[in-house]
């Protein structure tokens, strides 16, 4: 499914994301992507659309000091907030359709959490299947589809409700590239050797309900898109329909499902 959401966002909802968004969700997700693409000191690894770079953070602290880890990201509030935490990383600005790099210059092209986003996934595969070495490795993480998300399933449901169709198709985009068999056969082709896949059983852990709902909309392009009745109502609902996942002492740990794809970049 093409999409026209690509995640845009300011640089104050970019800092809301690094502060809330990565610690809720993005960096559990990290690790398993560096374990899957084996990344090991020496590598030189890109982080493709990088957000505010938790991947080519964790990547760099993986690699010790002996190689090289670069983030690029279309977002300039995204690479502000990543150039602040870590001054000492490689960030640049750029699209997947077009990355500012000569082929074969990287033993793994990582994507975290994107793959959604870009209009052209089959493109964007290929684009990142050149930058990387012949027998290096392309890695993906991307949230499993809504059927299998027990809290955002329900979540999603009720902002769709309350919000309109511009929400809605932000918060259909997120799980548009769930379905296995067919990531695998867009990875494929794009003329990508698929190697390993893994589901994952994440979980997204925020103070409460209210928190994940505040983040889903002031760190995302949501913030721009509801008045303050619908985001009022976003919160009410959240409360309801995440009380499942709520503990005793009203944090909430929520359930979230995603894939994990490796895939060699073919000799020639
Ligand atoms: C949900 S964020 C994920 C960020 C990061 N990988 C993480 O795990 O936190 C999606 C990112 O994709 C970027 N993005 C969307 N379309 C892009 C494109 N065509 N080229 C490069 N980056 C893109 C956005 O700017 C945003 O930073």
């Amino acid at each position: 499914m093409p999409t026209t959401e690509d995640f845009q966002v300011s640089i104050d909802a970019a800092e809301q994301y690094e502060a809330s968004f990565v610690p809720a969700i993005f960096a559990e997700w990290a690790p398993l992507l560096a374990d899957i693409a084996g990344v090991e000191p020496g590598h030189s690894v890109l982080d493709v659309a990088c957000g505010t770079g938790i991947v080519a953070r964790t990547v760099a602290d993986r690699l010790a000091g002996r190689g090289r880890v670069v983030g690029v990201d279309r977002n300039d509030g995204m690479l502000a907030v990543a150039r602040r935490v870590r001054p000492d990383l490689e960030w640049r600005q750029g699209d997947v359709a077009a990355l500012p790099f000569d082929d074969r210059s990287f033993d793994a092209v990582l994507c975290q959490m994107a793959l959604m986003f870009f209009p052209d996934r089959t493109a964007a595969l290929r684009a990142m299947g050149r930058v990387g070495r012949p027998g290096g490795v392309v890695a993906l993480a991307v949230p499993a589809s809504l059927e299998e998300q027990p809290a955002y399933g329900p979540f999603v449901e009720m902002a769709a409700r309350v919000a309109g169709p511009e929400a809605v198709s932000l918060l259909s985009t997120y799980w548009s590239c769930g379905d296995l068999r067919e990531l695998q056969n867009t990875v494929t082709g794009a003329g990508l050797d698929v190697t390993e896949v893994r589901t994952h059983a994440g979980t997204a852990r925020f103070a409460s309900p209210d928190a994940l709902a505040v983040t889903e909309v002031e760190a995302s392009p949501l913030a721009a898109r509801l008045g303050p009745e619908q985001y009022a109502a976003i919160r009410a609902g959240a409360g309801e329909v995440l009380a499942p996942f709520t503990g005793p002492d009203g944090t909430l740990a929520a359930p979230l499902h995603g894939h994990l794809v490796a895939a060699r970049v073919p000799a020639s």
